[in-house]
């Protein structure tokens, strides 16, 4: 099981990467991966030590991607630019932008209209007797929360789950989908002329450093935020196969609702939809005796960390129960995820009114599995449901 299995895009789509990984936790933590397609770079797999790199990020910087990517296409378009992609200080002033957007009291807000959502999601699916899961439950959910926190109005919401659907699927960036560029332009302009009270209204009156951010930057920033909702999509329809998957402890929830929090939290543990985080050594650091260099990449394999048997106890048992359960698969520090809060509404709800809706929930058909070494989880989750 060499390292350079990792950068297969098969491997996460079976149990491969996670035999991998056990091994380099236990043989290789610090390993030097040389250039393929991709750049030369440092792979770490132990909680502690990837824990350790996103809390510093004066020497690990995020401004020349967080993600990688093949050195043909050159550097992130979004470096420097992006809330994801900038450092400290002018990341602190990004993030306070859209911070309010996010907050447990903006969630709060959301969580009737969330409620509603997922409800009618549910009834659909009890009427057709099945359907995809991924597609016409999660997806959906997640895509309409993040229209709504936009101010996209929601007679276009379809047509944008159809879009980032597309690209999503081809694994493109949205910024290269035309139709989404092109309506995306079309609201940025007309933000400009109103005063709105949304997200996009606060990237396109807030400023940093005293400017305002170019169009270029409202286009990024707007790509990065939305590109991020395919992690809680993922979250999503990948804790509904772990529940598929492990029917006791669906029927645990199901029996006591006080372990809804603690299910959220194995959920994210168990999926670890976000695969990778990269960051850029500004200086020389040493690492359990090996030294990374400064301008050196430093990969951050998140489903290894939550699954290293230092920190987890029968850490590849899924137990909705877990306790402690100081995941890090919505990082941590500074870059630490805005959604975290939307992303656990989201499947504390949906989970909730699948309980109180439908009586059985069954695979109805075999699962596809996303081909990506950035995000993993299902694609495709057909499944029969009857009413209770
Ligand atoms: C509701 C959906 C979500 C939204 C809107 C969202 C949004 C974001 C944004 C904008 C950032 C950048 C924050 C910053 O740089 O200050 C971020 C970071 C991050 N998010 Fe999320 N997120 C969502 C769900 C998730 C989920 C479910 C996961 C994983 C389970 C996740 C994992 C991460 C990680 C690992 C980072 C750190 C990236 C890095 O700096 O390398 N996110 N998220």
């Amino acid at each position: 099981m060499p390292p350079e299995q990792l950068l297969d895009p098969e491997a996460h789509a079976s149990d491969t990467a996670h035999l991998v990984w056990r091994l380099m936790r236990e043989h290789d933590p610090v390993h030097w991966q040389p250039a393929t397609e991709l750049p030369p770079f440092w792979s770490l797999t132990r909680y502690e030590d990837i824990r350790a790199v996103y809390r510093d990020p004066r020497t690990f910087s995020s401004a020349q991607g967080v993600l990688l990517r093949p050195e043909r296409l050159g550097d992130d378009p979004g470096g420097g630019l992006t809330l994801a992609l900038t450092d400290p200080p002018r990341h602190k002033q990004m993030r306070s932008l859209v911070a309010d957007r996010f907050s447990t009291r903006a969630v709060r807000g959301l969580r009737d209209y969330l409620r509603a959502t997922a409800r009618t999601l549910i009834e659909r699916a009890i009427e057709r007797g099945s359907c995809d899961f991924a597609h016409d439950i999660a997806g959906r959910l997640s895509l309409h929360a993040i229209c709504r926190i936009m101010g996209i109005p929601e007679a276009d919401h379809e047509n944008l789950h159809v879009w980032t659907n597309e690209a999503f699927h081809a694994h493109a960036s949205l910024i290269t989908h035309p139709r989404l560029m092109e309506y995306f332009a079309q609201f940025l302009s007309a933000t400009a002329d109103r005063p709105a009270d949304d997200l996009v209204g606060d990237l396109v009156h807030g400023t940093v450093d005293g400017e305002p951010l170019t169009e270029e930057e409202l286009l990024l920033n707007w790509e990065n935020i939305m590109g991020a909702t395919e992690n809680g999509r993922l979250a999503l329809i990948g804790g509904m196969l772990a529940f598929l998957e492990h029917p006791d402890q669906w029927r645990r929830l199901g029996e006591d609702r006080s372990l809804l929090p603690g299910a959220v939290e194995e959920v994210l543990r168990w999926t670890s939809s976000a695969t990778h985080s990269m960051r850029t050594a500004t200086r020389p650091h040493t690492i359990r005796g090996r030294r990374i260099e400064a301008g050196e990449r430093v990969v951050l394999w998140l489903p290894s960390a939550n699954r290293d048997e230092a920190v987890f106890r029968e850490p590849y048992r899924f137990d909705i129960s877990r306790n402690p359960n100081h995941h890090i698969a919505l990082a941590s520090g500074e870059h630490f995820c805005i959604g975290s809060t939307l992303a656990r509404s989201e499947m504390s709800i949906l989970f909730s009114e699948l309980l109180d809706m439908v009586r059985t929930i069954e695979p109805d058909g075999p699962v596809t599995r996303l081909r990506s070494i950035a995000v993993n989880g299902p694609e495709a989750l057909p499944v029969r449901v009857t009413a209770r």
